[in-house]
């Protein structure tokens, strides 16, 4: 019998834990990535040597975090994480180098977000594997040089283009993660359902693959939802009928938008006439952090063709007004509601 237990966010960690694949076996898509990681893996450790350095990047949610612990575990090594804005100063980064073994992996989620002073004392730490410490101030500063054992430097980045030059070009592997197609997110969720121990039927896993905006970790979150309705307003089992109902109640359309994105593109179309429009003021209009827009929402309705960046700003693409049914709201002027 399942042990009882009441509701702590450890319990759902738990549940996050279950559904990551933690070999390459069980990770699904990113087929060239897995192939040549699979590769500089066996290579290293066929020579005995750690692996070099290897940044990845790609929107939030795509498993960068999942690849890493299985490159990690693949080269039997340990994996420490942080992520950039958690270090802050030289003297957190000296810490957790200085807490490293032999052939550990160091993952720094959000790289591009490490100060810049941090970010420099990485360079000789990657490099050469050593880190110079500089004690005292003035002229009678000194510094000194620690040793640190071989290590990997994982990166991950949600914001290549942040990054800067010097960082980027001391990894030695460096690899994309491009957003899912439907039959990886449905393969995805089949494998996840399992893991959960409840009943999918493959028309359902479609319905939820197609509204997960391409992103693994929305396809286990969309689930977990439809897991609950599954089992209060249906019989348990996930047929098509389920998914789509279910969805239809979290507001989330047949093309995965929800109500946020159905907010910037009512921002965009009504207050701002189509635009363009600044991210900054599009955010404020719709009470969001520009970030978050930019980060989370804006990547997808680029890829659908909803939006398209110019140089002055956001504006809504024919592709937007059509699957609002608003095919001619350009040229009335009138009012709308999505
Ligand atoms: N769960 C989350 N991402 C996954 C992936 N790429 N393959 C299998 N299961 C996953």
């Amino acid at each position: 019998m399942e042990e009882v237990r009441s509701y702590s966010p450890e319990f759902d960690e738990e549940i996050e834990q279950k559904l990551r694949p933690s070999r390459f076996d069980d990770y699904i898509g990113q087929d060239k990535v897995k192939e040549n990681m699979q590769v500089f893996v066996e290579a290293a450790l066929g020579r005995g040597e750690t692996l070099d350095h290897v940044l990845l990047y790609g929107q939030p949610g795509l498993g960068k975090t999942t690849l890493s612990a299985i490159i990690a575990s693949a080269m039997g090594a340990n994996l420490r994480i942080t992520t950039g804005p958690a270090i802050e100063r030289p003297g957190d980064i000296a810490a957790i180098l200085n807490d490293l073994n032999e052939g550990d992996f160091l993952f720094i989620d959000e790289i591009h977000r490490l100060p810049r002073t941090v970010e420099e004392m990485l360079y000789s730490a990657m490099e050469d594997f050593v880190f110079d410490i500089i004690i005292g101030k003035g002229p009678g500063a000194r510094s000194i040089r620690l040793e640190l054992p071989r290590f990997t430097l994982i990166g991950a980045t949600t914001r290549i283009g942040l990054l800067t030059a010097p960082l980027r070009d001391r990894f030695g592997v460096v690899h994309h993660l491009e957003p899912y197609g439907v039959a990886d997110l449905k393969k995805i969720v089949t494998r996840s359902a399992n893991v959960l121990n409840v009943e999918i039927e493959p028309c359902g896993a479609e319905e939820i693959a197609r509204r997960a905006r391409g992103t693994p970790r929305i396809v286990n979150r969309l689930l977990k939802r439809v897991r609950d309705f599954a089992q209060v307003k249906f019989d348990g089992i996930i047929t098509e009928e389920v998914a789509v109902s279910s969805l239809d109640k979290l507001e989330i359309d047949k093309l995965g938008l929800d109500s946020v994105d159905k907010k910037i593109l009512r921002a965009i179309i009504e207050k701002f006439g189509g635009g363009p429009v600044g991210l900054d003021t599009l955010a404020a209009s719709i009470d969001e952090e520009p970030g978050t827009l930019e980060d989370v929402a804006e990547p997808y309705l680029l890829q659908l063709g909803f939006i398209q960046r110019t140089p002055r700003g956001r504006t809504a693409t024919n592709l937007a007004y059509s699957h609002f049914g608003l095919e001619n709201f350009r040229e009335s002027g009138g009012q709308m509601t999505l």
